[in-house]
């Protein structure tokens, strides 16, 4: 300890400082407050005052013994306001390292979010208080890809679009879907081709088509796998460009036959609304399953929360800063990890922070199931209903069924072609 060796080396000294010996004292015994408080601005001083004490009142014990009363005195007075003095500095370094807590705080909310309710409010009466959800949209960047900025300029209607992933492998299902989109009057949107032949094939058929240049990163990674997992995780890549530029996406996989134009069905008031792969109120949009473990006795029966998963295949985001840390984490997950980009979707969605992980706070919306039908609503309860032939949902999308093509041709001349029995020679689910 370096205070003890200064005290040492006081005594040596002898004689020769022995009219300012007392200053010397006072002065190596605010150093020293000074030098502990700052070590230990949390009460290090308050368990070990005893030494700092000693340190002090060794010389002055010195003094003492051929020093006058007064003087005596007057020393213990002195050492009493160097006690305040520490105690001083004790407070003040505490108060300043919490200030520099608090703005370490600061910097790293402002970096993460661009934008905060700046003023404070009162809450209001009960039933009026309501919190943010539609989050501000970001500041739209061309810079970062100026040839999609310029394209989406021309296709987007008042900044949404639908935007498909699509390589050769899925051409037939892609001209099912764009007809389809045609037939329900949408203009606005584009296929991003993963290859030159789907590219070729879109221009063919007047379809909206953005080919990446193949020379690019993300173009070259699916250009090697083209498989559908490979795909699924691309399109999170390649969405966050959309977002940047400013504009809202519908994703869209190619196995989905449009009846009508979505865009006049949703309700752009969160981050993320999903089609749901729900079939009922309850799955869909989420209940109580309580789970029984009676040999737990009085608490048998634990609440648990339970919702059918948001279909990644068909959602509308919109460009916020939750959007895109979304889309940037799935992408970050599935770099890491074999997994699948829809449970991760999910789970980045809607798990909580807990210890060792920060959740996401994007807001969202499922679907209305029967609107926006999966195959399974379709097929199992749907086409069975009375009252279904005068009832068109808004999009079909066979994500329950393995054979998609025949299907969705089945649900255009069902829809389309008023075919009444087109739907019938399908089961209901798919063999395994
Ligand atoms: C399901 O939810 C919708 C919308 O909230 C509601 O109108 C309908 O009555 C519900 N159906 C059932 C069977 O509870």
């Amino acid at each position: 300890m370096s205070g003890r060796r200064d005290g040492s080396l006081f005594r040596t000294t002898g004689s020769a400082f022995r009219g300012s010996r007392l200053a010397v004292a006072v002065g190596i015994g605010i150093l020293l407050g000074f030098i502990w408080a700052y070590l230990y601005p949390h009460g290090f001083l308050r368990s070990s005052g005893p030494n700092y004490v000693n340190a002090v009142s060794h010389p002055s014990s010195q003094v003492s013994s051929c020093e006058s009363p007064e003087r005596v005195k007057l020393l213990k007075s002195e050492l009493q306001s160097v006690r305040e003095t520490n105690a001083n500095l004790r407070k003040q370094v505490r108060e300043l390292s919490s200030k520099v807590h608090l703005s370490e705080q600061g910097q790293h909310n402002a970096q993460k979010q661009t934008s905060t309710l700046e003023t404070q409010v009162k809450a209001g009466p009960i039933g009026n208080v309501k919190s943010l959800r539609t989050n501000p949209t970001i500041l739209p960047d061309e810079s970062i890809n100026p040839d999609l900025a310029e394209l989406l300029q021309k296709i987007a209607v008042k900044k949404e679009l639908i935007v498909g992933l699509a390589n050769y492998n899925v051409k037939e299902m892609l001209e099912v879907w764009s007809d389809s989109i045609k037939r329900a009057g949408i203009t606005n949107y584009l296929v991003v081709a993963l290859d030159d032949s789907v590219a070729e094939f879109c221009k063919s058929r007047g379809v909206p088509v953005y080919r990446r240049d193949p020379a690019d990163a993300i173009s070259k990674t699916v250009g090697k796998t083209g498989d559908n997992h490979a795909i699924s995780g691309l399109k999170f890549h390649l969405l966050r460009e959309f977002l940047q530029l400013g504009y809202s996406v519908l994703l869209s996989d190619v196995d989905i036959v449009y009846l009508q134009n979505p865009f006049n069905f949703l309700y752009r008031d969160c981050d993320v609304e999903s089609m749901t792969d729900g079939y009922s109120n309850m799955t869909a949009y989420g209940y109580d399953d309580v789970s029984d473990d009676p040999s737990m006795g009085w608490s048998r029966y634990a609440h648990t929360m339970r919702i059918w998963v948001f279909n990644s295949g068909f959602f509308y985001i919109r460009p916020t800063i939750p959007s895109i840390e979304l889309l940037d984490r799935v992408v970050d997950r599935l770099s890491k990890e074999n997994a699948w980009d829809q449970a991760v979707f999910n789970e980045l969605l809607f798990f909580p922070s807990r210890p060792g992980y920060e959740g996401l706070h994007a807001s969202r919306r499922a679907m209305d199931y029967y609107l926006f039908l999966n195959s399974k609503v379709l097929f199992t309860k749907f086409r069975k209903e009375p009252k279904m032939p005068s009832y068109k949902p808004v999009i079909i999308h066979i994500n329950y069924h393995p054979d998609k093509l025949p299907r969705m041709k089945a649900v255009v001349e069902y829809y389309v072609h008023g075919k009444k029995e087109a739907l019938k020679p399908f089961p209901d689910g798919s063999e395994w």
